[in-house]
Parts: C-alpha cells; sequence; structure tokens
C-alpha cells in the first residue's frame, strides 16, 4: 500500500523532527503532528526562532515544509482517523510511582495513545511505534487497540528511532540502520513493506532492517545500554588514569585505534546525561529481573553505578581544590545540555554536579548558551537538595565573557564550541575541563 497519509502522536525531540524529514523526504505525503500539549503546537505553529526544539537544521526544513505538507494540530481524533499509518512519538520515562516504580519505562502515555487510536479510528490502520518501549509491549498495544475496537484491523509495527540530539537531522538523513520489526503474516509483511517504502524514499535498501517485533523493541534499548557501557568503561579508567599519571585522552586514543573497538563513544566526561540513557536502562535492568537474570540486571547496574560514581568524583576534585587554596565557596558552571548543539537538559550532569555543591552551601554561577533560567531552576528544584533558598545561591550570566569575569573556578561541563575560545593564559588554572576541550593541558585541570 502506497501511504499518503500520516499521524505522529508526540510533538517531541523525536516526533517532530523525524516527521519533518519524511515530509521533506517525501512530498507526496501529508503528515500531522499531533500533542496533548497545547502550548508546544502554538509553538510549532509560530514564528521560527521560538520552535519548541532547538536543533541545528531542523528550522530549514520546517520553513519548506510547514503548512505544505507537514502540519502541526491538537485536533488529535480528526488527524488519526485521516491517517493510514500513525506513529506513537510519546515519552515514556521512569516509572514514578505502583509496581516497577524507579525502574519500569511509564508506558501511560502509550496505552492512553493506543485507546485514542482504538476510539478515534474508523478504518484499518498500520500503528508504528516509535517511542523506546520494553520488548513484548507491542502485544500491550495489540490488546488495547482490539479491546476498544473490533470493528478495524490494526497493524502493529515496531520502528525505534537511532537519532541523537544535537544532530538529529544528519542522523535521519543519513542513518546507520532503520530499523523495523513486524509480524511474519500477510498483512503484518505489507504494512513492514509500506513502512520500507516511505524510508527507501532516501535510506539505500541495505540499511533497512526487517525483523520480528520483539528483536525490533529489544535492538533499541541493547544499542542505548551499549553506547552507555563505553562512556562508563571510559570514564572508570579516567579514575584509574588519574591515579597512576597514565593520561586517559592517550588511553583511549590507543584503545579506539583498534577496529574491533573503535573511536566512536570513548570521550571522557562528567557522566553521560540525556533522557533516554539511564531511563533504557534502568527498563533493561527491570526487564532482566522481571525474567529472573538477576547477574545480567546487576551488569547493567553497574554502567549507571559508573555514572553517579563520575559526577560525585568531579565534585570532589573541585571541592578538594578549594579547600586547599582556601578559596571562596562559588563556582562557575559552563554549560547545562546535557551535550552541545541542544537545549536539551533532561538527566544532564551539570544538574547533579550543582546539587552536590548547593548542599555544600557553594554559590553558583551557570551560563549555558541556549537552556534557559527557568529551566534550569525547574532541574535543580526537581532534585531538591538545596539548603538554603536556591535563588539566594544561583546566580545566571548570559555570555561567557561575563560568567568568567567572576573570577570563580570554571568548570566546562558541556562541550560547547564557544567553551573553545576561552583563554586558558587569561584564568590559569582556574579551569577544570572535564569535557577535555581545551588544549592547553598544562593550564587547565583535566581528567
Ligand atoms: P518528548 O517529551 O520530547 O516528547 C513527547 C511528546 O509526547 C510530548 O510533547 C508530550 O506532550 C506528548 N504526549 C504524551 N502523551 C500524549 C498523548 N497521549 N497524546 C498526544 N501527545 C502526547 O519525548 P522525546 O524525547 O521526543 O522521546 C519520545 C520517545 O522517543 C521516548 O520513548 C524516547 O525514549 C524515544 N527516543 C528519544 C530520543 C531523543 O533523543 N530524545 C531518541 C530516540 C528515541
Ligand atoms: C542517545 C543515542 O546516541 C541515540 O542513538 C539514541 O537514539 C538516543 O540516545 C535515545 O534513545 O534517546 P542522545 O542521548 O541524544 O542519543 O545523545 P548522545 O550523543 O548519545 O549523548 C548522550 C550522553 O553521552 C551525553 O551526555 C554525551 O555527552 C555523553 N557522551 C557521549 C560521553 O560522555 N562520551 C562519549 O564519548 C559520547
Amino acid at each position: 500500500m502506497g501511504i499518503k497519509r500520516i499521524c505522529c502522536i508526540g510533538a517531541g525531540y523525536v516526533g517532530a523532527p523525524t516527521m519533518a524529514v519524511i515530509a521533506l523526504k517525501c512530498p507526496h505525503i501529508d503528515i500531522t503532528v499531533v500533542d496533548i500539549d497545547i502550548e508546544k503546537i502554538k509553538k510549532w505553529n509560530g514564528p521560527i526562532e521560538h520552535l519548541p526544539v532547538y536543533e541545528p537544521g531542523l528550522s530549514e526544513i520546517i520553513l519548506k515544509t510547514r503548512d505544505k505538507n507537514l502540519f502541526f494540530s491538537n485536533e488529535i481524533e480528526n488527524s488519526i482517523d485521516n491517517a493510514e499509518m500513525i506513529f506513537i512519538a510519546v515519552n515514556t520515562p521512569t516509572k514514578l510511582s505502583g509496581e516497577g516504580a524507579g525502574m519500569a519505562a511509564d508506558l501511560s502515555y502509550v496505552e492512553s495513545s493506543a485507546k485514542t487510536i482504538a476510539k478515534s479510528s474508523k478504518s484499518d490502520k498500520i500503528v508504528v511505534e516509535k517511542s523506546t518501549l520494553p520488548v513484548r509491549t507491542a502485544e500491550k498495544i495489540k490488546e488495547i487497540l482490539n479491546k476498544n475496537n473490533n470493528s478495524v484491523n490494526f497493524e502493529v509495527l515496531s520502528n525505534p528511532e537511532f537519532l541523537a540530539e544535537g544532530t538529529a537531522i544528519e542522523d535521519l538523513f543519513k542513518s546507520d540502520r532503520v530499523l523495523i520489526g513486524g509480524d511474519k503474516t500477510k498483512s503484518g509483511l505489507s504494512a513492514v513493506q509500506s513502512l520500507v517504502n516511505i524510508y527507501k524514499n532516501w535510506i539505500p535498501i541495505d540499511k533497512i532492517l526487517t525483523v520480528n517485533v520483539w528483536s525490533a523493541e529489544l535492538s533499541k534499548l541493547a544499542s542505548n545500554a551499549m553506547l552507555a557501557q563505553r562512556i562508563s568503561s571510559i570514564n572508570s579508567l579516567s579514575a584509574l588514569c588519574k591515579k597512576t599519571d597514565a593520561d586517559i585522552e592517550e588511553v583511549s586514543k590507543a584503545i579506539g585505534m583498534d577496529k574491533r573497538i573503535g573511536t566512536e563513544f570513548l570521550k571522557v566526561s562528567p557522566g553521560f546525561g540525556g533522557s533516554c540513557f539511564k531511563k533504557d536502562i534502568l527498563n533493561l535492568v527491570y526487564l532482566c529481573q522481571h525474567y529472573d537474570l538477576n547477574e545480567i540486571a546487576d551488569y547493567w547496574k553497574g554502567v549507571l553505578t559508573i555514572n553517579d560514581f563520575q559526577r560525585s568524583r568531579i565534585f570532589n576534585i573541585v571541592n578538594t581544590f578549594i579547600k586547599k587554596y582556601n578559596l571562596k565557596k562559588e563556582i562557575s558552571i559552563l554549560g547545562w545540555a546535557f551535550k552541545k548543539n541542544t537545549d536539551d537538559s533532561r538527566e544532564s550532569s551539570s544538574i547533579y554536579v550543582a546539587s552536590h555543591f548547593l548542599k555544600e552551601g557553594y554559590i553558583i554561577n551557570i551560563y549555558d548558551p541556549k537552556v534557559k533560567n527557568d529551566q534550569i531552576k525547574k532541574d535543580l528544584v526537581m532534585l531538591k537538595h538545596t539548603s538554603k533558598d536556591l535563588n539566594q545561591q544561583i546566580n545566571f550570566f548570559n555570555s561567557l565573557e561575563l560568567i568568567t569575569n567572576t573570577k570563580s573556578p570554571l568548570l566546562i561541563m558541556t562541550e560547547w564550541d564557544e567553551f573553545k575560545s576561552l583563554n586558558t593564559n587569561k584564568h590559569k588554572l582556574r579551569i577544570f575541563d572535564f569535557r577535555n576541550i581545551l588544549n592547553n593541558s598544562k593550564l587547565t585541570y583535566r581528567f
């Protein structure tokens, strides 16, 4: 079947960029992205400089496709019924209460999307899981769809997304692979083929991998776990390097030059952040425990333990330095986003490191080129770690120049390109380069 109308539920960091790229590459398909968040949809339809997601290259695509074959709307039910294929790209955070709290994925947004699809559909639909989900969720989705609507046929596919924030458009244009899981029944195979036909407009066919639904669901969690595991591995070695005078940059280079290992994801850091690695590993751990694989669960939990360790380690390094030189309890954090080229601060290491300092009564100065001050405050309030009134302990700065004038130690937490312009001679040993982005290693503290 040649799909002509798509609806995507969820206009966030995945739903909107993914649909924008499909709209660009498939001008023959009309796409409506819907969301329950009315303000977010208003922003997607509003001025191009205030889109709700910052992603290099995205606004240019929105300008080319918006109101031509890409639409943003709050009319969820109508948009679903109008479409032949519906993507579910809603959030799947860690559950906060009930069974599996603190570990399992909260599937309530996915389940409520499935109910809305069932309620709104008057013709057959292909439902595509775009969100990251625990293996065997498609079973649950099918059950909800069929229980709430037995007059049309629903085919459920798993098509997990592998884009990384900050490079989402590049990743979507040139995906390493597109993974599509479907049933091996006649209608399942036909649904898979219609999704393959969409991607093959720009992705070489040998990079489109069709598998069974469960493999697709599990491969997504496993990919994130393997990526995070590499970061924890290199971060764990950075601590050993510091004790032994080995240089982690040299060690990382030497390891990565083995082509069986490869160079990517071996950059030492203040720990990985972002909305997915932690929640997806917790989800994997929970699944392993559910299947009585406790040793496997403990193995993956270790990746998160090292990540927490790295964040505390950073605090200890700076706190010890400040005590040693009898300095004022004040520090400057350069970078709040969890990586460069995004305005997303979810699970950023800056939040955790800052909260250690706040607990110790430090004044902290903060500058990030993209994350808004209100968001930074929300991030800190969420951790509830502060001793005094938060407003008395934090100062916001709106330029690199202004924050460096404070004379307090500078902690580079995000690898924003503009931080490379820091004058290492001028600031001497005040710079803690936790992303190893500066060249002058003699004048900065490096891992
Ligand atoms: P997000 O929070 O940015 O966006 C999700 C959107 O879904 C929100 O705008 C929310 O209002 C909306 N929503 C929730 N329930 C809804 C409902 N019932 N009806 C309509 N809209 C609803 O999340 P995200 O970062 O885009 O992630 C979405 C999924 O994709 C998650 O499962 C995540 O693990 C996965 N993923 C994320 C990334 C990433 O880099 N952010 C990459 C790959 C996969
Ligand atoms: C990650 C994966 O890379 C994507 O493939 C996946 O689709 C996505 O999660 C998801 O499922 O959400 P993302 O979290 O957006 O993407 O960004 P990454 O580039 O993976 O970075 C995550 C964190 O790891 C960042 O804090 C980054 O600074 C850190 N990192 C990355 C390191 O500390 N060292 C490295 O070598 C690489």
